[in-house]
Parts: structure tokens; C-alpha cells; sequence
């Protein structure tokens, strides 16, 4: 057998029990490399007589090209099945339960706030902000409230200084005033926001939220105001009907003042709104006093509108059947999971119109 033979037989026993890169990479080397088996044969080569060179070396040239394309195939073959192997292990499971994970919830007031603002910019309102902590002046003596009006006692408000100037606002009509200051009539807005009283029990919190509105312009009556908040009523509680009444009452910034009852029943222990014998007041309002209109530099001979103020989380639990206030800001998960609400679960009355 010549020395090629036997090279070549050799390299097929070995190259038949490759199994990975590695080992092809040594053989590669043992043939090829500086003194693999093929240069020594290329060495020796050039030791020949030129007769038998020729022959040799097409030999030689030929098993060299049979060889390397043999290493090549192999790495083929080995990378074709390192692919396999990797494909069989790393298959994915699409029937495997997904992996659990938690999701945010929206807080039920601030999914009521966003459906009061989508009720109300339907009809032209637009939102307004105004800042918690208040002047005073804001936050009374421009609203008409009297120096002596139970409202401004130490038991009801936060006053954050002792001469009593800036303090946690008790409601958001402060926010009336401050739109009156910064623009020009007409005015129709609406404001949530959060308001501070000393207080705490089941149905009340030292912060909770307000809704404000306001609608000025030149000939605004008690009767839009009625039409507004009935529109208002029944697209929220999402009822084709509901009894209202106005109750004569009393708020330094509004002349007349009103409250307003809606009818309710109670079936299956649960509160159905619109319809029933009983009532629930649910906000008050009036016609804005004049000595707010000129507290706010707006001519009450040429102005004149409504306002109305309303507790957003007393609505929240109305709608939602949520009886104790004190869970809203008691930030457990556990509460918000079951009352919260997934963001795209849009109630039937949204439209999507709001921030
Ligand atoms: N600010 C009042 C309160 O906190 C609510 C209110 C009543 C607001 C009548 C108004 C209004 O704008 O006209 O109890």
C-alpha cells in the first residue's frame, strides 16, 4: 500500500467516528496542518525525481482536495445536527399555562374621575386644576364665606399657618375664582380634585375628592343648571330615567342655593338609582352669588351662572357598590384588585374623551 493509501485510510477510520467540531478541528490539523500528515507529503514532494513528481504529485493533489472536501461535508453534517439537537431541546410549549404576572389596576376614583370628564366634555366642559394648597382668600373670603361661618373653624380646616393664610383647600370652589382671575368670560368648567377636612369615619376622610362646576356666561339660568345635571345623572349612573328635586339650602357663594335628591330603591339589598320612593342628596349648587362674580373680576350686571359641587368618591361608591370610604386610601392590593379596574375596561358611557 503506498504511503497515500494509507493516509487516506487513515483519515476515512478517523473521519467516520467524528462527532463534534472539536474532533474535526484535530483531525483538520493531524492532515493539514504545518506538519500534518499532507505537508509532510508536500515536503517529500520535493525530494523526488522529477519523472516520479509528476505522478505523485497529481496523487498527492488529488487526495488532498478528496480529503478537505471530506472535512468540509462533515462540518456540515455536524452543524446540521448540533441545529437539531438544539431545536429538540429549546422546542417551546405554546400549550404550557402562561407565567403568572400582575397587573396594575386603575383606582376606582380615578376611573370615575375619567368618566365625569367624558360626560361632561360631551356637553362643552372642559377640566380644570387648581392646587391643594390654598390662600384664604381663595378658598373663602372670595367665595363670600363670612368671617364668623363655621366652615373656616380650626375643627374643619388644615390651616398650615398659624395667621391662618395658606391651608389644605376643604373644597374646590377656591378653583372658581382662580379660573375667573386668569380668563375671560364665558366660563364652563368642570374641576376634580382632592379636598381636606379634619375628619374620619366610615363615610368620611380626612382627604377626599370633589367635583366643581361652573358654567358663566350672559343669560345662564337655574334651568340649564337643572338640564346639565340631570343630562349629568343620567348618563353616570347610565339610567334612562331619574327623579330629581331640588332642595332650598344655603352656601355663601351661590344665591339661591339648592341640594339635589335623586330617587332610589333598594332591591335585592343592593341600591338601584333613579326610580323608587326614597332619596339621596347627592350635590349641591346654586346660581353663583354676586359678590363672587366680583370677587373675581367678572361685571355680575353683564354675568351671571351656575356652580355646582359634588364628592367623587360618594359617587365611586354608589356606582360601584363600594360601602366603606376609608378602603379607598388604605392602598391594599387586595381591595384595589377586586374593585380596581383593568385599563381598557371602558364602561358602557365612556368616551374615551378625557386625558
Ligand atoms: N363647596 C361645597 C362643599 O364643599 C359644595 C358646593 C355647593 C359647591 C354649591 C358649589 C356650589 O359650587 O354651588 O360643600
Amino acid at each position: 500500500m503506498s504511503e497515500l493509501d494509507k493516509i487516506n485510510s487513515i483519515f476515512n477510520a478517523k473521519i467516520d467516528n467524528v462527532k463534534n467540531k472539536e474532533e474535526l478541528q484535530n483531525i483538520k490539523t493531524e492532515f493539514f496542518g504545518k506538519n500534518g500528515q499532507i505537508s509532510q507529503q508536500f515536503k517529500y514532494l520535493g525530494s523526488l525525481d522529477s519523472d516520479k513528481r509528476k505522478k505523485f504529485a497529481s496523487d498527492l493533489n488529488k487526495i488532498k482536495s478528496d480529503l478537505s472536501n471530506q472535512i468540509e461535508q462533515k462540518f456540515f453534517e455536524i452543524e446540521n445536527l448540533e441545529i437539531n439537537e438544539k431545536l429538540k431541546n429549546e422546542k417551546v410549549d405554546v400549550t404550557l399555562p402562561v407565567r403568572p404576572y400582575q397587573q396594575g389596576k386603575i383606582h376606582p376614583v380615578s376611573q370615575v374621575i375619567d368618566e365625569i370628564s367624558s360626560i361632561f366634555s360631551e356637553i362643552g366642559f372642559s377640566v380644570a386644576e387648581g392646587p391643594d394648597v390654598e390662600t384664604e382668600y381663595n378658598n373663602f373670603t372670595a367665595l363670600n364665606t363670612p368671617e364668623d361661618h363655621p366652615a373656616r373653624d380650626m375643627h374643619d380646616t388644615f390651616y398650615l399657618q398659624k395667621d391662618k393664610k395658606l391651608l389644605l383647600r376643604t373644597h374646590t370652589s377656591p378653583v372658581q375664582i382662580r379660573a375667573m382671575l386668569n380668563g375671560k368670560p364665558p366660563f364652563k368648567i368642570i374641576v376634580p380634585g382632592r379636598t381636606y377636612r379634619c375628619d374620619s369615619d366610615q363615610t368620611h376622610a380626612p382627604m377626599f375628592h370633589q367635583l366643581e362646576g361652573l358654567h358663566i356666561d350672559k343669560d345662564i339660568t337655574m334651568g340649564h343648571l337643572k338640564g346639565c345635571l340631570y343630562y349629568f345623572i343620567k348618563e353616570f349612573f347610565e339610567v334612562k330615567n331619574v327623579k330629581m328635586r331640588f332642595r332650598p339650602s344655603h352656601f355663601p357663594f351661590t344665591e339661591p342655593s339648592a341640594e339635589v335628591d335623586i330617587g332610589y330603591r333598594i332591591e335585592n339589598g343592593k341600591i338601584v338609582i333613579g326610580e323608587g320612593e326614597k332619596w339621596l342628596e347627592i350635590l349641591g349648587c346654586g346660581m353663583v352669588h354676586p359678590n363672587v362674580l366680583k370677587n373675581a373680576n367678572v361685571n355680575p350686571k353683564k354675568y351671571q351662572g351656575f356652580a355646582f359641587g359634588m364628592g367623587i368618591d360618594r359617587l365611586a361608591m354608589l356606582k360601584y357598590g363600594i360601602n366603606d370610604l376609608r378602603a379607598f386610601f388604605e392602598t391594599d392590593y387586595r381591595w384595589l384588585s377586586h374593585f380596581g379596574f383593568d385599563p381598557l375596561d371602558v364602561p358602557t358611557n365612556y368616551r374615551g374623551l378625557s386625558k
